[in-house]
């Protein structure tokens, strides 16, 4: 058990990597995958994933270039993906598997957006497709699934005995009854309510993709495979260097992350938290709607 993703990313890249090795990742990206590496002084390196009508998919040309230099040790790969909303298929993560085997990497999946999938989508864990694969590491938590996240519990699944034993010596967690408790409940009685959440955020995420058609038609926006998360182009409507978040704050009230948030191969992105009543999400996307549409010509 961690008390949290993030801080097992931090301890787990200090374990995996020495010094002079690096993490990959994916790009746009959850920055806490880089800020593992910045947190222990590693270097990372960045495989953009490549966009078409809105959908992305893996460069395995480009992944395995930087996956056979000898420095990369370490992959974090975020399975369903963030932000994108990406439900990795068997055949993508078939092929990541075998770039991954061929030049020995680690690989931590962070598996944490695994239960909340769109009707029809269905999550595969990599370590289903790797299962003889020692070097595996995987993520996960009902922290987002049943919005658990202030009661700070995850899982992280190390395969090999080494790594395990090194994190038991060092890990220190403070395992709180209450939380596990929790977890407890929401995992064997939580499943009705999660089918209702489903269906709700499915509803919120075709609202999303009607209010953006008809009042942001330039705007580009598929509905993601899975999180909560839409995940939407705004570069018909903003120049690459516009900061989005102080953008949104100043002329429509609405607090969107951004910055650095998602590393690279994000510019003129915004991502929304659909989570949240659909009243809520209807007034905030006019807000948006209208602070873009009176931008002056
Ligand atoms: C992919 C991913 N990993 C980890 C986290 C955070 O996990 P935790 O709260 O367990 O540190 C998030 C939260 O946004 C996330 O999207």
């Amino acid at each position: 058990m961690s008390n949290g993703i993030i801080p097992a990313l931090n301890e787990l890249v200090e374990y995996i990597c020495t010094p002079d090795e690096q993490v990959m990742f994916l790009t746009p990206s959850y920055a806490y995958f880089k800020y593992a590496a910045d947190y222990n002084h590693r270097q990372s390196v960045c495989s953009d994933l490549i966009e078409k009508d809105g959908y992305y998919s893996i460069d395995f040309a480009d992944l395995e270039k930087k996956a056979a230099d000898p420095k990369t040790t370490l992959f974090i790969f975020c399975n369903p993906h963030n932000p994108t909303g990406r439900v990795w298929k068997e055949d993508e993560l078939e092929k990541l598997a075998r770039i991954i085997e061929k030049h020995h990497l680690w690989v931590i999946s962070d598996e944490i957006h695994c239960d909340l999938t769109r009707a029809g989508q269905k999550h595969i864990p990599l370590g289903k497709l790797m299962s003889e694969y020692n070097q595996l590491i995987t993520c996960m938590a009902p922290s987002k699934t049943f919005n658990l996240a202030g009661l700070m519990i995850s899982n992280i699944i190390i395969r090999d005995e080494k790594l395990k034993e090194t994190w038991l010596n060092r890990h220190y967690n403070f395992d709180n009854p209450l939380s596990i408790a929790a977890a407890q409940a929401a995992y064997e009685k939580g499943e009705a309510w999660l089918t209702e959440l489903q269906i709700y955020l499915d509803n919120n995420f075709k609202y999303t993709e009607e209010y953006l058609n008809v009042h942001l038609p330039k705007a580009k926006f598929q509905i993601s495979e899975a999180t909560y998360l839409a995940w939407v182009d705004l570069s018909a409507y903003f120049n690459k260097d516009e900061d989005l978040p102080l953008f949104f704050a100043y002329k429509a009230g609405v607090l969107l992350e951004g910055g650095n948030m998602f590393i690279q191969n994000s510019d003129c992105y915004i991502r929304l938290n659909l989570a949240c009543p659909k009243a809520t999400l209807a007034e905030g996307l006019k807000r948006i709607a209208e602070a873009i549409n009176n931008i002056e010509p």
